[in-house]
């Protein structure tokens, strides 16, 4: 151990100048010794269940290792509080219950203010985000999040694992984190569900259920494959027989290695086909295909990508289903997911084609770029499996990396979109990949209140939304009769911000303009807003829900989606409805309280 090894010398000079910290109360049991001015060691019994750190938020991470006689150590990087505690995060002391513990602390003053403020306790709570926390959209307790990670459905629960950082707002120590939900609304949060071991960090994967026992962990096991990112990335098994509350890491780790730098974010399904399981992962600018008997022993299959779609960056998180054309069970395509960084930042691209089982074909023209969302926030989308009706739903991280570790949360940061259901449709461009808001979130759509029919000359102004304090709704407008030119609506709030969009007929996009929509200064990437393919057509209807930080737009049902982050001081509660070059007859305009009963 560290211990033994240090230099005496210093030892005493600390040891000397900063006394012992041994206090009463929840520290009773926490030795401080600081061993020079930026290592520190803490020794303590665990008597509590949580070790708590304070943490300042965006400084420098220092490392902390964590030893006891028995146990493995557990390293991770936190930002322990120099000058001000931002808030706190819990280490979890129960494997170590009544054991002598060392902590080892590099890269933090000994004169930082968490020193006087580490200690153990029963409780944790996390600290309350005053604005920007959701309210019906899944984000993280506490800490980040990015990819979601993992859905599977079993037994009547949607699982969703997701990247998390236990131990900050910022991307770090990443950590399978995991939520449960009978509704794909209402989230329960349980203990993590795989953390950090010697092959590295636990980045994006997948589960499936094991129906048959192939791997011989038992009948219906929850079998996660996910990536190990240490020296090198490679792709690792972990099995649960208890309804996904606990995985045990499977001793043969890993499964599959390869010789390529970014090679992640196993995605597995069974093929009836071929009766073997099928896994896409991302392999530099490529997809690849591999096939098993047993989830544990993977053959090459084949490699898609080149000359296809964009290649702005390297490809992630994967995804591979099968879906009805317009409904038609007899005409089915095969859809492969795409994630990457483009130059707005990062976006999902889709191809439609075939899968034999051993490669898949982009029926579209190789150089025809798909995108999924046109926002700015919507990423790494995959799909539950194992979803009783053969239905085909997805969730992705609604962030950015261009600021996903600067937007102006504190204490956690990030969250996952809405649940989509996925369809294919025949559309003037081809088969396109719609996305459609799920189901289920009709049911936490309170009165209806409806304003119009009303023609629009040029410009608008509806009465007050009712949108309560917390900004949770959902808006539906239906726009026929369309002379204008462009036409669209601005939401905006007393406090002058507003987020336009706006359909133009002329040049066939639609812009959701965010830079005057409330807080936009923490990254200088925040404000620009692409503009989205607009389908052409006679009518539109447009469903936008709000939520406390975010609008998601669905535009025909889900033909072209919009999803983006803002920041607003207050709830956008009113509306301006426009008309240039012409007018526009609005239908329908409905809005609901979006309210977790
Ligand atoms: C996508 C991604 C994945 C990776 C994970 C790491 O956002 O880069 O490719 O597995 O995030 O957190």
């Amino acid at each position: 151990m560290t211990m033994m090894i240090r230099k005496p010398i210093l030892r005493i000079l600390f040891a000397a100048l900063l006394p012992t910290l041994a206090a009463c109360g929840g520290r009773a049991s926490i030795d401080i010794r600081h061993i020079n001015n930026s290592h520190t060691e803490l020794t303590l019994r665990a008597d509590a269940r949580y070790l708590l750190l304070p943490v300042e938020d965006g400084i420098p991470n220092a490392v902390v290792t964590v030893s006891a006689d028995g146990l493995p150590d557990r390293t991770f990087r936190v930002a322990l509080a120099q000058t001000r505690t931002d808030y706190t995060v819990p280490f979890d002391l129960a494997p170590y219950r009544g054991r002598t513990v060392t902590a080892d602390v590099t890269n933090c003053a000994y004169d930082a203010v968490c020193w006087e403020q580490i200690a153990q306790s029963d409780r944790f709570r996390p600290a309350e985000e005053p604005h920007y926390r959701p309210y019906y959209h899944h984000a993280p307790a506490y800490g980040w999040m990015n990819d979601p990670n993992g859905m599977v459905w079993y037994d009547g629960e949607y699982h969703l694992f997701f990247q998390h950082n236990p131990y900050g707002s910022r991307w770090e120590n990443m950590t399978w984190g995991h939520s449960v939900s009978r509704d794909l609304l209402r989230w329960e949060q349980l203990p993590n569900a795989l953390e950090p071991d010697s092959l590295g960090a636990m980045f994006s994967g997948c589960c499936v259920i094991d129906r048959d026992n192939t791997a011989g962990f038992g009948r219906d096991a929850m079998i996660a494959l996910y990536t190990a990112a240490g020296a090198r990335q490679t792709q690792c098994l972990a099995y649960s027989t208890d309804r996904g509350r606990t995985f045990t890491k499977y001793a043969g780790n890993p499964v599959l290695t390869g010789d390529v730098p970014d090679f992640r974010d196993p995605k597995v399904f069974w093929h009836e086909p071929t009766a073997r399981w099928i896994m896409v992962l991302a392999a530099g600018r490529n997809m690849e295909f591999y096939s098993s008997e047993d989830l544990k022993t993977w053959r090459f299959e084949s490699r898609f990508g080149e000359g296809h779609g964009s290649h702005a960056n390297v490809w992630e998180c994967p995804d591979l289903f099968e879906l009805p054309v317009d409904g038609d069970p007899a005409d089915k395509r095969w859809v492969l997911l795409c994630s990457l960084g483009t130059e707005s930042g990062s976006r999902v691209q889709y191809f439609v084609g075939r899968f034999d089982g051993h490669t898949f074909t982009n029926e579209a023209a190789p150089e025809a770029v798909k995108w999924m969302d046109f926002g700015r926030d919507h990423y790494a989308t995959v799909t539950w499996s194992n979803v009783p009706d053969d239905r085909r739903i997805a969730i992705g991280w609604m962030s950015n990396w261009q600021y996903a570790n600067d937007v102006p949360t504190v204490a956690f940061r990030n969250a996952a979109t809405l649940p989509r259901e996925l369809g294919l449709r025949t559309c003037e461009d081809g088969l396109r990949l719609v996305s459609a808001p799920c189901r289920e979130l009709r049911t936490l759509l309170g009165d209806r209140k409806r304003q119009g029919p009303f023609v629009v000359e040029t410009e608008y102004n509806t009465a007050a939304l009712p949108t309560g304090s917390d900004g949770a709704y959902c808006i539906e407008l239906g726009i026929g009769g369309i002379s204008a030119e462009v036409f669209g609506f601005k939401l905006f709030n007393c406090n002058g911000e507003y987020v336009d969009c706006c359909f133009n007929r002329m040049d066939g996009t639609l812009t959701v303009d965010r830079a005057q929509s409330g807080k936009v200064g923490f990254s200088p990437a925040f404000a620009a807003a692409p503009p989205a393919r607009l389908p052409a057509a006679e009518n539109y209807r447009i469903t936008l829900f709000a939520d406390r930080g975010s609008i998601e737009l669905f535009v025909n049902d889900g033909e072209t989606v919009v999803t983006d982050l803002v920041f607003p001081s207050e709830p956008y509660n009113r509306m301006n409805i426009y008309a240039k070059g012409g007018e526009i007859s609005v239908e329908n305009l409905d809005f609901y309280k979006v309210t977790l009963k």
